[in-house]
């Protein structure tokens, strides 16, 4: 068996700057064992590794039945929380996964997306007009987190002006699914939510009827119509999870890569000359500071891995944001670089399980950059050092001030 790693790896530290210890995990080995998280797991560090990893199909999505171990005691509390969020896309495998995902799919097409993007403008415009310009003020509070929940409204076809109650039901998900070492505290937190959550989709579901056929609710609803979809409680958990899966990680994308771009004001400059340079700077952001850091697998099948063998159920974390800075895969790793040429990084994963959302999430972020860009070319930073979530799974800032002009 492989020594487990000695030193905890999640501290204040870690938290702000969870890079210097990728590295040196990536430099000692390709495997690790770490009883930090979920009662004990293998880490994998490198981008080859992780990338095969997510298309091997020996590895389980199922991975629920982990977060309620350290909490046995309150199991039975906990169970209908974990029973429907077992039933979410994320965390299906091959046949139902196909099948559910098949469903969802036309909301995500192309011309689905494209239908959005003035939608998205409009909510950016009017995001950014509450903003007083002449005072500093708080990006993540007033755009990088009510942006995303309107938009994922948009998507499904509901109000988004219930944005807020939606915006605190995904943060408690959030902290509880980010959690090493989930707390009674958090996860009682969490099933509240996702049952809040559940009991506001199932009441909209059957308003839904006047939204845009594209409309996800629409075509989840009718996909349980015609049986395609099992039950209520199949199609509340995709609602659910997306609301989980896009809100978090795009707020964090928006706080994190504005914070990358705006300390690295050649970068800044680079896409003041030229704009159109905003979608591969999305690109790169995603690369250099990936709002998703890990995501994990239970091995379904027992098997070698680097010499080491793992079990059926063990559980392996992909350390997503370690393999976007894997010198083997990326030139000059630690640089942030808008330029760069597609730098295929692993922020949206890859294999069956590949974001839905990367499409849409692209024109958020580059309509966020570009209404920037426009209104406030001399905008800087205004705070010495900004405070991050202590959620190392989803990596994000609490709050950044940021100065217009
Ligand atoms: C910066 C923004 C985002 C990032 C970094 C991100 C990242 C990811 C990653 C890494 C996965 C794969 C997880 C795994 O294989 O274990 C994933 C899956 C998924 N994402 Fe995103 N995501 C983002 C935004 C969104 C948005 C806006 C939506 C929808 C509104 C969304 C919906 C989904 C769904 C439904 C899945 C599950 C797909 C499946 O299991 O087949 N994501 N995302």
């Amino acid at each position: 068996m492989m020594a487990p790693l000695e030193r905890p790896l999640v501290d204040a530290a870690f938290l702000s700057d969870p890079y210097p210890t990728y590295r040196a995990l990536r430099e000692t080995g390709p495997l690790h064992w770490s009883e930090e998280f979920f009662g004990g797991a293998w880490l994998l560090t490198r981008h080859a590794d992780i990338e095969a990893v997510l298309r091997d199909p020996r590895y389980s999505a199922q991975r629920t039945g982990g977060w309620l171990n350290d909490l046995e005691a309150e199991r039975g509390e906990l169970t209908r929380f974990q029973r429907l969020f077992s039933r979410a896309l994320l965390f299906l495998d091959a046949p139902e996964h196909g099948r559910v995902r098949g469903l969802m799919q036309a909301a995500f097409r192309p011309e689905a997306v494209a239908r959005l993007r003035p939608r998205i403008e409009q909510i950016a415009d009017t995001l950014l007009d509450a903003i007083d310009p002449a005072e500093p003020f708080d990006v993540i509070a007033q755009l990088a987190r009510p942006l995303p929940v309107r938009v994922i409204a948009l998507l499904l076809g509901i109000d988004p002006s219930e944005s807020a109650e939606l915006m605190r039901w995904s943060d408690d998900l959030a902290a509880f699914i980010g959690a090493p070492q989930p707390t009674q505290t958090l996860a009682l937190r969490a099933q509240a939510s996702v049952l809040a959550l559940t009991d506001y989709f199932q009441q909209h579901l059957h308003r839904s009827h006047d939204a845009h056929p594209d409309a996800l609710m629409t075509v989840l609803r009718q996909a349980r119509e015609r049986g395609a979809l099992k039950d209520d409680a199949e199609l509340l958990a995709q609602c659910a999870m997306l609301l989980f899966a896009g809100h978090e990680t795009t707020r964090n994308l928006l706080g994190n890569g504005l914070y990358a771009l705006l300390t690295h004001p050649e970068q800044w400059q680079c896409l003041l000359d030229d704009p159109d340079r905003a979608s591969g700077a999305v690109r790169e952001l995603l690369r250099y500071d990936s709002p998703v850091q890990y995501s994990g697998r239970r091995v379904a099948t027992a098997l070698t891995l680097h010499g080491q063998h793992l079990a059926r159920g063990d559980l392996v974390l992909l350390l997503i944001g370690s393999a976007n800075r894997d010198p083997a895969r990326h030139a000059r790793p630690e640089q942030l670089d808008i330029l760069r040429p597609d730098p295929g990084a692993l922020a949206f994963g890859s294999g069956a399980h590949a974001c839905l959302g990367a499409a849409l999430t692209r024109v958020e972020a580059e309509v966020v950059l570009r209404h920037l860009l426009a209104r406030w070319p001399r905008m800087r930073v205004a705070q010495a050092t900004p405070r991050w979530m202590a959620n190392p799974a989803y990596r994000g800032l609490q709050s950044l001030m940021l100065q217009a002009h």
